[in-house]
């Protein structure tokens, strides 16, 4: 038996082994999935290196204390969005700064400025960029942040050269002798501003923020297979939006049904769930939004065997006998 009270050696390496083995499970192991699994929106591009030495600012300068950049997946956040951040979002922006550096977060969590996640498709003028972080107060009169006036240079009007990029800044704000210029690192700060938009996920019509307020009107489905109805129809109606019409989804944000051994199985239960209920197993996935109040047991049968029968997927297909199986189980759930 060890006695902790005396043994000094065995109570610090117990100590230090608990110490590496918690590291390992909440740290490192979750690190490196989200590290390999994730992967950049086909719609994004990597960051200049004007936009990164932007990103190197704006963590210098703390921008994240007053700023996110996450649409939360909730109704009130569309206004910064036009759907919710997912991981695959900050691929690029994630990317070690240098050799010695880690990326730091730059999500944030507190909002007292707007949340910048798309501020470069809201807000696309250098100008007002430069004019905004020299003195907020000269575009925005009631704005509470902080100037960053550092970031600018102030000349003699006579010392300008044609290369200066000069702000067009009023008297009121700085004595007409002298004229303010940008620095480079206010130049990158403001590409960096102006790259943050949200890539573009859909082809059709974004999905609705969760919880939807609204079910969306069925449109009229034609016969399908069988007493069902057209699952082909359902299924660009519905689903296409994300899993595309060739079914192969969309990399880092949402899966490919063609070959997935979820639709191929022979238990279809777990699809059937997947359908009513909504799915967010893995986080290199989006959100897969509910559809128990959207589609009948029919039309979830008739989307299931057009998925399990499409894009070169063969299984075996269903009845609407399972879903509701599947849905009085899921009730049983929740009741
Ligand atoms: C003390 C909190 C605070 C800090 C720190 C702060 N901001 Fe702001 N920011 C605000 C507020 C409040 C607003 C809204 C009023 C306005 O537009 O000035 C704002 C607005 C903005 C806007 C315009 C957003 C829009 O939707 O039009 C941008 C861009 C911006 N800030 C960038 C930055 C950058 C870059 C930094 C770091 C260099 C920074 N902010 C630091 C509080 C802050
Ligand atoms: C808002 C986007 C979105 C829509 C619309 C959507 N899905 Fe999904 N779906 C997802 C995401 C994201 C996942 C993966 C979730 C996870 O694993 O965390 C997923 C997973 C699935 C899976 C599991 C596949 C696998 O390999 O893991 C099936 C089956 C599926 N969806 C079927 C459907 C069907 C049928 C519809 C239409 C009724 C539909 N989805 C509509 C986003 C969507």
């Amino acid at each position: 038996m060890i006695n902790l009270h005396k043994d000094h050696k065995s109570l610090l390496t117990i100590i230090v082994f608990v110490f590496l083995g918690l590291s390992t499970l909440i740290a490192i192991i979750p690190a490196y999935n989200m590290q390999t699994k994730v992967t950049p929106l086909s719609k994004s591009t990597a960051l200049t290196q004007s936009e990164r030495n932007g990103l190197k600012t704006y963590i210098s300068e703390g921008c994240v204390s007053c700023h996110t950049q996450q649409v939360r997946n909730i109704a009130m956040d569309n206004k910064w969005g036009d759907r919710p951040s997912i991981p695959s979002d900050y691929y690029y922006s994630k990317q070690r700064l240098s050799f010695f550096q880690q990326s730091p977060s730059v999500l944030g969590s507190e909002r007292t400025g707007p949340d910048l996640t798309s501020v470069g498709t809201r807000q696309p003028s250098d100008d007002w960029h430069l004019l905004h972080l020299y003195n907020p107060r000269i575009v925005v009169k009631e704005s509470v942040m902080p100037g960053y006036s550092w970031l600018f240079e102030k000349k003699k009007k006579s010392a300008v050269s044609e290369n200066d990029i000069v702000l067009n800044v009023s008297k009121e704000f700085v004595n007409d002798k002298y004229a303010i210029i940008a620095k480079q690192e206010a130049l990158d700060l403001v590409s960096y501003l102006k790259s943050l938009k949200q890539a573009d996920l859909y082809a059709v019509p974004s999905p609705e923020f969760i919880p939807a307020s609204t079910k969306k009107e069925t449109v009229i489905i034609s016969k399908g297979t069988g007493n069902l109805p057209n699952g082909e129809q359902l299924y660009m109606d519905k689903c296409a939006s994300c899993h595309q019409l060739n079914g192969e989804g969309l990399g880092g944000a949402f899966p490919s049904l063609k070959g997935s051994p979820i639709v191929l199985d022979k238990n279809h239960d777990l699809m059937i769930q997947i359908i009513l209920a909504g799915y967010d197993a893995r986080s290199e996935y989006a959100v897969m939004p509910a559809f128990s109040d959207q589609l009948s047991d029919a039309e979830v049968a008739a989307i299931t065997n057009h998925e399990k029968t499409s894009w070169g997927n063969n299984a075996q297909t269903i009845s609407e006998e399972d879903v509701k199986k599947v849905r009085e189980y899921l009730k049983t759930l929740n009741p």
